[in-house]
């Protein structure tokens, strides 16, 4: 039987993902450091659905499908020994690889966050690297990075899975075709350290053959999956902060405490959206179509459709009657622009995306609602800053304006 490692396997990707592959079939084990909830304790904030701890939700997933998780904790960024002991255990024919900081908000939020969010991620993923050079056996590596990572303005063009083709010129004028990484434009710390991950995998599939398929995913939306909502001690995270909520979340739950729509800027960035059963179904899809040993890193684009920020919030008023309200933007970024981007080789695959209709957003909302008691409206405002020239108090000259 295929087994798989699910590293960050207590997110809000990795936990239904485990759980998505052990109800296909797979042997699955899970490696967290419970930094998320370390990092929630931080911040003062809370998911909005009550989260068990791995013991009960791991005990919960047996009760329901009778299928065993093995669970280790351990810090990937720590040192590549501790991951390649686990490895010798577990003897995995597959990793996925979600354990990262993965908020851009707080990826910019203080100096320190920023060297946690880069020494986390990069030597997250370089341990892993070295661990299955070390590893005695070949394992295929899946990595959750970002849409982030091309940034959010091709000019029209659509943006292609991974790899850019170009024609270079020769100092004789003969011309040369070549095949390169997208450029990256990542908008924040944490969208630098999946840059910086591109090229990590770049050099490793190149110099140990290792197998590696990057996933770029867009934005995750939702809460449950076909397996969460076997039980209440399996419920995925549902995160509606200014940090860690992502933007369909953060609206859904502004419309449900009656709070107006905060909109940043004009509403007019465009994102790639994903629910989060189209996520594991996407996972399944990439551990069972691995590239050759020795080819190029795989890269697929995770995302079922592109939407204006402004037309999401437009979705949940019309659903809810909510009112809309265009606040300050604390990004550094362009007020509108254009995103599309190639999902061809998930759609030969098979996938047939979810897209933002009415019937998963009224069960995201129901969620919601059922929670109500557990919101916090202190915690929904962004409060991180970009840019030092943001900060209030500066005088113009030293905001760089
Ligand atoms: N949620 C999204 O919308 C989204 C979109 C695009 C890409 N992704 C990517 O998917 C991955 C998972 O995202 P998520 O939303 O589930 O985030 P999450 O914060 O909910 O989960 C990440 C998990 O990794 C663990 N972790 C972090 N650092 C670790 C370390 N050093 N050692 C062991 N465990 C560690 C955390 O404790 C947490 O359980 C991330 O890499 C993220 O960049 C997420």
């Amino acid at each position: 039987m295929a087994r798989v490692l699910v590293l960050g396997g207590d997110g809000f990707c990795g936990w239904p993902t485990a759980l998505h592959l052990s109800a296909h079939g797979y042997e699955v084990g899970i490696v967290d450091n419970f930094s998320r909830r370390r990092i929630d304790a931080e911040l003062g904030t809370q998911g909005l659905t009550p989260i068990a701890s791995m013991a009960d939700r791991l005990a919960a997933w047996k009760a329901v499908s009778g299928q065993d998780i093995e669970f280790f904790e351990v810090d990937v960024a720590r040192d590549y020994r501790d991951l390649l002991a686990v490895i010798d255990t577990f003897m995995p024919g597959t990793i996925v690889h979600f354990a990262e900081q993965r908020a851009a908000p707080y990826s910019m939020s203080t100096p320190e966050r920023k060297c946690y969010t880069v020494n986390n991620n990069v030597s997250g993923t370089h341990n892993l690297l070295v661990a299955l050079v070390e590893a005695r056996r070949d394992i295929h590596l899946v990595h959750l990075g970002t849409m982030g990572v091309y940034g959010y303005d091709a000019a029209g063009l659509e943006i292609p899975e991974g790899y850019l083709p170009v024609v270079v010129k020769g100092p004789d004028g003969t011309e040369h075709d070549r095949s390169i990484l997208f450029p990256t434009a990542p908008g924040s710390v944490y969208h630098m350290t999946k840059s910086l991950d591109q090229l990590l995998f770049q050099f490793y599939a190149r110099n140990d053959e290792l197998r590696i398929t990057d996933l770029h995913q867009g934005i995750v939306w939702g809460t449950q999956t076909k397996e969460t909502r076997r039980d209440d001690a399996l419920i995925n995270r549902f995160d509606y902060d200014g940090d860690y909520g992502t933007v369909l979340n953060r609206f859904l739950m502004q419309a449900v405490v009656d709070h107006a729509l905060t909109v940043h800027g004009t509403g007019g960035q465009t994102r790639a959206f994903i629910h989060i059963q189209d996520t594991v179904n996407c996972v399944r899809l990439a551990i069972d179509n691995p590239p050759q040993r020795g080819s190029q890193v795989k890269i697929l684009n995770q995302i079922a459709e592109t939407r204006q920020v402004r037309e999401l919030a437009q979705l949940v008023a019309t659903m809810t009657g909510a009112e809309i309200a265009f606040v300050d933007n604390p990004r550094k970024e362009a007020p509108e622009n254009t995103l599309r981007a190639s999902n061809a080789t998930f759609r030969a695959l098979g996938l047939e995306p979810i897209r933002l209709d009415d019937r998963l957003l009224e069960e995201t909302m129901e969620i919601a609602q059922r929670f109500k008691g557990r919101y916090n409206p202190a915690i929904v405002p962004a409060r991180s800053l970009w840019t030092k020239a943001q900060r209030p108090g500066l005088a113009p000259e030293d905001r760089g304006a």
